[in-house]
């Protein structure tokens, strides 16, 4: 059995579309647990480059199972687009896509709300207004619709119909018109049609692979920081993003899961609102953004760039019980003179190694500041021919998350990858 999740370590965006597709060669199958179009994972295979936003990293490789398991919320006519450009790129097999019955819908009065809601609160979460949140919402409100639910649209509808009742209040507050639930089933006509003949027991699916000793590879969205429940709430996405969500998204036992991969990014980025302790303002920051190319893979945002935080990778490493590292992005940091780490932080009851995570707005980064290197480190495939000021960085990085690094990305191609050790091994 090997069952192998890969998880943001940070606020999203650390590289895991990349680490994922590499790790596919290795795996018979690919699960996304959380979250739903607000993902934008990015796949450079050559000339190519493709984000993937419900579809699992592992399409590109042909012959890997694909499953969109019951964590998941799922805009349909959104999953057929990404199926359709995906063919027309010739990976057809996208057909052979599972998707759990019981993942949720995302509905356009979920869309409608997110929006709205960002509209008048100013953007204070800066949402990617896909409908994600108020889909959960109505999930845990017993109110939602199950993508098995596509199966009879009449009974659909009306259950459509008691949902916008008890959102019609609150969409006439926020200034918009109160939708059809015969519209919305209507339009749905299709999409069911398409995605109807792709529902399975996915739950089944992926613990019958683990048993018969297939490798499976769980593929976080997100990222730690983000999660519902361990993230900087209530800046946060509304799924349990963090590795235990590979459990209850799938519908498996902790003991199917062998390895927590944590991907790092060599410094760190956060898109929307909410606390970021180690943003910088500066030219250091810009420069992180140009050459990082850090521009939101979903919504295009210019992404908040910042340093390093080691405190909350620490954290991070222990509400996901990480068992290695994946460390993307360190060519970024190429040409930096000096480079700061933030290692601890000062709050008004002292100095602390934790993550300050409930008094953010209290807490002052103290950093380290590291010598940086002039080499380019594109061409880099072991961990001893790095430079030695980027040796002494992972280091620095797999010492604070008590785990080492079995990755280590300094390109954004495939092909541009340090493996030291098979993480199902
Ligand atoms: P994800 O959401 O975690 O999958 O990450 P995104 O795809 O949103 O953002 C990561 C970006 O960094 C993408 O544009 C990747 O192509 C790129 N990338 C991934 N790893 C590396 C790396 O090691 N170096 C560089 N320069 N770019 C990388
Ligand atoms: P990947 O998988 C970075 C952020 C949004 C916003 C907050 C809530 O590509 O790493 P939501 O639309 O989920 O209700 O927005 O979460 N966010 C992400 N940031 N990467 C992501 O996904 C994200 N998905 C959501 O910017 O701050
Ligand atoms: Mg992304």
């Amino acid at each position: 059995m090997a069952g192998v999740v890969i998880v943001g370590a940070q606020w999203g965006d650390e590289g895991k579309g990349k680490v994922v597709d590499i790790l596919t060669e290795h795996a018979d199958m690919v699960v996304r647990y959380a979250g739903g179009p607000n993902a934008g994972h990015t796949l450079v295979v050559g000339n190519d480059k493709i984000v993937v936003r419900l579809v699992p990293s592992g399409i590109l490789r042909e012959g890997k199972e694909c499953v969109l398991a019951q964590g998941m919320v799922v805009d349909v006519s959104r999953l057929v687009a990404e199926m359709d450009e995906l063919k027309s790129r010739g990976h057809a097999h996208v057909e052979r896509l599972r998707v759990s019955d019981r993942a949720h819908v995302i509905l356009p009065y979920h869309i409608l709300i997110d929006g709205l809601r960002e509209q008048k609160s100013g953007g204070e979460i800066g949402t990617t207004k896909r409908g994600v949140g108020p889909c959960y919402e109505d999930k845990a409100a017993r109110t939602g619709i199950t993508l098995g639910m596509l199966r009879d649209l009449r009974m659909a509808e009306d259950r459509i119909a008691k949902a916008i009742e008890r959102w019609a209040p609150t969409i006439r507050a926020l200034g918009g018109d109160v939708p059809s639930a015969r519209e919305i089933a209507t339009a749905l006509e299709p999409l069911a049609a398409r995605v109807v003949p792709l529902l399975a027991e996915t739950s089944k699916l992926v613990d019958d692979a683990l048993r018969a000793g297939k490798r499976v590879v769980f593929e976080g969205a997100q990222g730690t920081l983000l999660d519902v429940d361990h993230g900087t709430y209530p800046f946060v996405t509304s799924s349990s993003a963090a590795a235990g969500g590979a459990c209850t998204g799938t519908g498996i036992g902790p003991t199917r899961i062998q390895r927590v991969v944590g991907l790092v990014k060599a410094y760190c980025t956060r898109v929307g609102g909410g606390p970021f302790p180690t943003e910088l303002h500066d030219a250091a920051g810009d420069r992180l953004r140009k050459v990082g190319d850090e521009f939101g893979a979903v919504t295009g945002r210019p992404r908040r760039t910042g340093w390093l935080d080691l405190p909350a990778l620490r954290y991070a490493a222990r509400v996901n019980g990480l068992s290695s590292l994946a460390v993307t992005k360190l060519d970024v940091l190429t040409g930096f003179d000096e480079i700061k780490v933030c290692v601890a932080y000062k709050t008004p009851f002292g100095e602390t190694d934790d993550f300050p995570i409930d008094q953010l707005d209290k807490a002052e980064p103290i950093y380290r500041s590291m010598t940086g290197w002039t080499e380019d480190l594109r061409a880099t495939r072991l961990i001893e021919d790095l430079p030695r000021a980027a040796r002494e960085y992972v280091r620095l990085i797999e010492d604070a998350a008590g785990c080492g690094a079995s990755i280590v990305s300094v390109g954004y191609r495939r092909d541009e990858t340090i493996v030291r050790v098979d993480p199902f091994v």
